[in-house]
């Protein structure tokens, strides 16, 4: 069949509107958010509902058509966009945005997989229910991209990533069959847990429609505050001292750098950093609680005295009202743009073992600073996770763009070395996708991987799904 036929079979199923062709229209469908990736297809398809994306499934599968499944479009490793063959599909799960059910008894919601974070966040709330998944991009990632990257985002450390929240999924194989597995069940027993295949498989094995997702009761209380420590042993101290005295009650640890706040100080002038002068790190501390503000207060008091008591913490302003409470998040998630107005970043999502956290950080700063003197290191993350984004900026006398273009296969090297070192992840939460594809093998070992390459051809026997993301073409020995 040629594409024109191909082409109109699809408007057949969908309708001749939701076939997008010219490359106007196609365009923004077609480059990563960090316009890192550019891609090319024959068409980007908009289907509204899980039968139209289980037909236009079965074409493809017929016609050997490769699909690659878009979100939102903000995944960090180029995973949802096309290669460059111009003989792939994009489809695009935008138009499946509705909310089929809240569900409060169950404490749960079933979700389309183009609904926007934000606003399942905000239908749970005026539910009075709290849909924990919070990041930078919720304004604009949709839940099906979240649950294919199991994203984590900054509440990971008290109610779990993607994966913790998700209890049934409904599916579209790379055959084109649906696989109706939204159960809103907190234990199942039955066999392998096809589920979380599907979670974190960047859209390589399914394409996934909706969800059950878990929600919490709201907490009723908040404590926000942003602290000025010297160095990481003390961010780490500090995090240990909360994680004890306040346990589950701690809701958010994200640590940021001095030159992570100075970027966005310089690029966005009304989220200068209220710690005077800028600290070394600067961590921005969560607190919530079920039972009342006075006790929350009261608790967050004791353990901020006793941390100056100890010398972990030179400064501390505590957010007067949530207002103020979100300014503070709203320059934690900022850095990312503001890496963004900087020019050529390089980023590395990585996680480590809390205990190694502090030998990492000085080791590997040493040995990259010997070899760039006046690099920028812009280090910031979810240090309750041991998640750090350990990112490097040109040196002030050199091009972005040469840096970008001349080191960053150096310091990637430098980086994951230390990290396999250290017994860390190179990827926490962004995903493998295009950027990390060549690094896979060789940090899960062949065993992990050949496993993965088994899954993937049981599942997906034509690669049909998303080819040459997190797998690279390999044959097995
Ligand atoms: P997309 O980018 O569209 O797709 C991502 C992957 O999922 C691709 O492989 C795609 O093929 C696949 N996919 C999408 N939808 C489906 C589907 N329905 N079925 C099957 N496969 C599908 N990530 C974090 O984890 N934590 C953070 O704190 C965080 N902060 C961010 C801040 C900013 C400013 C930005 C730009 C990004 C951030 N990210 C973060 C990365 C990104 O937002 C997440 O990875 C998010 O989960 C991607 O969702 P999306 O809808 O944009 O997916
Ligand atoms: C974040 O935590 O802000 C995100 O993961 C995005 C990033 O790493 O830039
Ligand atoms: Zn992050």
């Amino acid at each position: 069949m040629d594409s024109l036929s191909l082409i109109a079979h699809f408007q057949k199923i969908i309708g001749k509107e939701y076939v997008l062709t010219d490359s106007n229209s196609m365009a923004p469908y077609l480059i990563d958010w960090r316009k890192l990736f550019r891609g090319k297809a024959l068409a980007v398809l908009l289907p509204k509902n899980v039968d139209e994306v289980a037909a236009l499934v079965k074409q493809c599968h017929q016609m050997n058509i490769a699909i690659i499944p878009q979100g939102g479009n903000t995944g960090l490793c180029g995973a949802a966009t096309p290669d460059n063959s111009n003989n792939q599909v994009v489809i695009s799960l935008k138009r499946l945005n509705h909310i089929r059910e809240i569900d409060k008894a169950n404490l749960t919601m079933t979700v389309e997989a183009g609904c926007i974070l934000q606003n399942i966040q905000e239908t749970a709330a005026s539910a009075n229910c709290l849909f924990p998944l919070s990041l930078g991009a919720e304004g604009s990632c949709m839940i099906g991209g979240n649950l294919s990257t199991n994203a984590g985002g900054t509440n990971v450390l008290r109610y779990g990533n993607m994966r913790d929240l998700c209890l049934g999924l409904e599916v579209v194989t790379a055959e084109g069959e649906i696989w109706h597995g939204l159960r809103g069940l907190r234990k199942d027993n039955t066999g392998y847990d096809l589920r979380n295949l599907f979670i974190g498989a960047e859209g390589t094995l399914g394409i996934i429609t909706a969800a059950v997702i878990k929600l919490f009761p709201m907490p009723i209380a908040q404590w926000t505050a942003l602290v000025a420590v010297p160095h990481i042993h003390s961010a780490i101290q500090l995090l240990n001292l909360f994680q004890s005295q306040a346990s589950v009650l701690l809701t958010g640890f994200e640590m940021m750098n001095r030159t992570s706040l100075a970027i966005v100080g310089k690029h966005f002038p009304q989220m200068k950093n209220p710690l005077q002068p800028e600290p070394n790190y600067s961590i921005l501390i969560e607190l919530s609680d079920h039972e009342s503000e006075f006790h929350v207060k009261e608790l967050f008091q004791t353990i901020i005295e006793k941390a100056f008591t100890d010398g972990l913490i030179e400064d501390a302003v505590i957010a007067s009202n949530l207002s103020q409470a979100n300014t503070f998040w709203q320059m934690r998630e900022h850095i990312t743009m503001a890496q963004v107005e900087e020019n050529a970043n390089l980023k590395h999502d990585i996680t480590l073992p809390l205990s190694k956290m502090e030998q990492f950080i000085l080791e590997t700063g040493e040995k990259i600073e010997k070899q760039f003197p006046g690099i920028r290191t812009i280090n910031f993350g979810h240090l309750g996770d041991g998640n750090l984004h350990y990112n490097f900026a040109n040196p002030e006398n050199m091009a972005s763009q040469d840096f970008q273009d001349q080191h960053q296969n150096t310091i990637a090297e430098i980086v994951y070395e230390q990290v396999e070192k250290f017994g860390g992840s190179i990827s926490a939460e962004h995903g493998i996708g295009q950027l990390k594809l060549d690094k896979l093998r060789a940090h899960k070992g062949e065993v992990a991987h050949d496993l993965m390459i088994a899954i993937k051809k049981a599942l997906d026997p034509k690669n049909i799904l998303n080819p040459n993301k997190v797998l690279p073409k390999y044959t097995p020995k």
